[in-house]
């Protein structure tokens, strides 16, 4: 009976790295959310976890996707499934693209230098933000995989026409201008905590890192985290425009950064100095995505930034089909906010999307194990996409289409 037993069962061999054992309980982006929680201190978990005011607009970007079924198709041959797209011209391997985000180094202390590498090697476009922790530069020594510059614009314009610059001279493909941030969303978390970029580490701080000493220990070891991108760029000027070095409240820095006086006829201005590929990402309605078709954007991102901006905007994948009804074809669709698994991203593509982005999972994953929790969290979306393939009945992303989706309503 023993020795039966045994022929079957044996000793699982122990991992001694802590950084495997973490991601191998991690399941799906919400087990990487539990790490993250865990790891970081409540502060810095709520400014990444957050949204604006009441929450609803992130619950709904989550709730829409769940609420919506595929259809499985059966008895189609799926021995070979190919989730690979264009995205932009540029062959990937699925239609997924990091988000750009603030302040990534909060997370880990190598940030975005850990998520570019991560990207590259699943050969998908990685976004940086002008709020990011790493510069233009930095990346660039660390990636040759696609690169996309955000941009937000700077009330002197001069600032946003030398980061072009810095772009352009290192290879980045595409620029995105982030139009959903006139004035910054309330995000009471934040509030709450008055909670500051860079977080600032005060007696709270310290009691709470007797609990988080990992994190603690790392922050205080790593060099001082910055606005890189500004950093650079101020001192190229010879501008002394806030970097970020002393702590601030995202709200006052935003507010008193960024132009609210943002316009089309400035999109038209930045895409004649930087005449590469731009994307508009924030529109969140058909009238808006039309206007920026007809004026040859050449893609939108429809995008709530994750609930963060106007609590009161639509569900993400609510706008897919309205938008890509009205101007698929003519310009690229990519959409984020609450995609968290591959299953999401299927049916944003069935809707019409081009490609979907994910801004929090990455994050959570930096949080959780540095580049091999993006890795894990990009495997399991590679995966989750190409098994949600599979049991739908579709070998090939351009054989998604709206039959592969139930009505939602
Ligand atoms: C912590 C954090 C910081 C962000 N910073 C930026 C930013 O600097 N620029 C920007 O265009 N979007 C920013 N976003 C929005 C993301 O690009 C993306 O639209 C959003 O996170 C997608 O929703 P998801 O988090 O549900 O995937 C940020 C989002 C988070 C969570």
């Amino acid at each position: 009976m023993l020795e039966s037993l045994r022929s079957v069962v044996s000793l699982k061999p122990i991992e001694r790295d802590a950084t495997k054992r973490r991601l191998g309980s991690a399941a799906n982006i919400e087990d990487l959310r539990a790490i993250a929680k865990k790891r970081l201190p409540a502060g810095v978990f709520d400014y990444i976890d957050g949204a604006a005011e009441d929450e609803l607009a992130m619950a709904r970007n989550a709730s829409r996707f769940s609420d919506r079924t595929l259809v499985p198709r059966v008895l189609r041959d799926v021995t070979t499934i190919d989730a690979s797209v264009e995205i932009l011209g540029r062959p990937a391997p699925m239609p997924l693209i990091i988000a750009p985000t603030g302040f990534p180094r909060i997370a880990h202390p190598e940030g975005e230098l850990a998520t570019a590498r991560a990207a590259a090697a699943h050969g998908i476009p990685f976004s940086l933000s002008t709020m990011g922790t790493r510069s233009i530069e930095e990346v660039a020594d660390v990636s040759n995989g696609p690169k996309w510059y955000q941009v937000y614009v700077w009330r002197d314009r001069e600032l946003t026409k030398d980061m072009l610059e810095r772009c352009k001279a290192r290879g980045y493909e595409a620029l995105y201008i982030t139009v959903d941030t006139a004035v910054l969303g309330r995000r009471e978390r934040d509030v709450r905590r008055g909670m500051t970029l860079p977080p600032k580490i005060g007696l709270d701080t310290f009691i709470e890192g007797a609990m988080r000493p990992a994190w603690v220990w790392e922050f205080l070891r790593a060099e001082p985290i910055v606005f890189s991108n500004v950093a650079v760029s101020t001192a190229r000027l010879n501008k002394g425009t806030e970097d970020g070095a002393s702590a601030v409240t995202l709200a006052e820095y935003v507010n008193s950064q960024f132009d609210p006086g943002l316009s089309w006829d400035d999109v038209a201005w930045i895409r004649s100095q930087w005449g590469g590929p731009v994307i508009l990402k924030g529109i969140q309605s058909v009238a808006d995505a039309k206007i920026a078709a007809s004026e040859g954007i050449e893609a939108i991102a429809l995008s709530n930034h994750g609930g963060r901006q106007l609590d009161a905007s639509p569900a993400i994948i609510d706008l897919v089909a309205p938008v890509a009804d009205a101007v698929g074809g003519q310009t690229e669709i990519y959409c984020d906010g609450g995609v968290r698994r591959g299953s999401d991203v299927v049916k944003a593509i069935a809707l019409g999307a081009t490609a979907c982005m994910i801004g929090r999972p990455h994050l959570y994953a930096l949080a959780a194990g540095g580049e091999a929790g993006v890795n894990h969290m990009l495997d399991f979306f590679q995966s989750g996409i190409e098994q949600t393939m599979a049991l739908t009945g579709v070998a090939a992303i351009a054989d998604i289409d709206r039959s592969a989706i139930n009505d939602p309503h």
